[in-house]
């Protein structure tokens, strides 16, 4: 079983790195992001709570996607392996993931860290929020706010997986087949 970490700030690519990586890897992509908005698109209540957070560029609370997590890797017992992306975004929920992945006698193997500059973020990010529908790209005041809680709250997670020795630093810009080969190289280090 191979479990990996795509992690990096918000529009650094990780979720269309993640559509590529897990065709060629057979991996079960898990992304908070989606399983919130799917949440929000259904309407239920813990969606309606999610939403009004998200709409300001915060986190959700860690339990909430803790459990969401906890949920959707007992839903898949036969997978090869997980790519959590968005995913572990505290330090608590890296513990957390940690304690759920040795329950099932497995752990993270690799964390993928994509380095892009806060201005080419805040680019993608308009740019994609004139067609995506998603509210929290519409407003550069709330994706630089996402981008200040990835500094005060989420870039730790690096360091706390670089004390286990896991993460791989890769360039997050040039075109999305050059990062998907740089990504590949370091994950065929791995057996699946
Ligand atoms: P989430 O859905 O995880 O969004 P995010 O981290 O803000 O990331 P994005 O989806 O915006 O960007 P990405 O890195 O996936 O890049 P993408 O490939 O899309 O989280 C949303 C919110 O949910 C959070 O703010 C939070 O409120 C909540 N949440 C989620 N998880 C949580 C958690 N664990 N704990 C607490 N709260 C949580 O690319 C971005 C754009 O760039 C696209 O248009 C793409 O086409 C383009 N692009 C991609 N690669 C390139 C390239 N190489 N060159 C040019 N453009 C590119």
């Amino acid at each position: 079983m191979l479990n990996i970490i795509l992690f990096g700030p918000p529009g650094s690519g990780k979720g269309t790195q993640s559509e590529k990586l897990i065709a060629q890897y057979g991996l079960k992509h898990l992304s908070t992001g989606d399983l919130l908005r799917s949440e929000i698109a259904a309407q239920t209540p813990l969606g309606i709570e999610a939403k009004a957070i998200m709409d300001k560029g915060h986190l959700v609370p860690d339990e909430v996607v803790i459990g969401m997590i906890s949920s959707a890797l007992e839903a898949n017992p036969t997978a090869n392996g997980f790519l959590f992306d968005g995913f572990p975004r505290t330090e608590a929920q890296s513990i957390a993931l940690d304690g759920l992945l040795e329950l099932k006698n497995t752990e993270i193997a690799l964390v993928l860290s994509l380095e892009v500059s806060e201005e080419e973020l805040v680019k993608r990010l308009l740019q994609r929020g004139l067609t995506s529908g998603r509210s929290d790209d519409t407003n550069e005041n709330v994706i630089r706010a996402r981008i200040v809680e990835y500094h005060k709250k989420t870039s730790v997670v690096a360091d706390y997986y670089k004390k286990f020795d896991k993460v791989k630093n890769i360039k997050g810009e040039g075109t999305v087949d050059e990062i998907f080969n740089a990504l590949s190289e370091e994950v065929n280090k791995f057996s699946l």
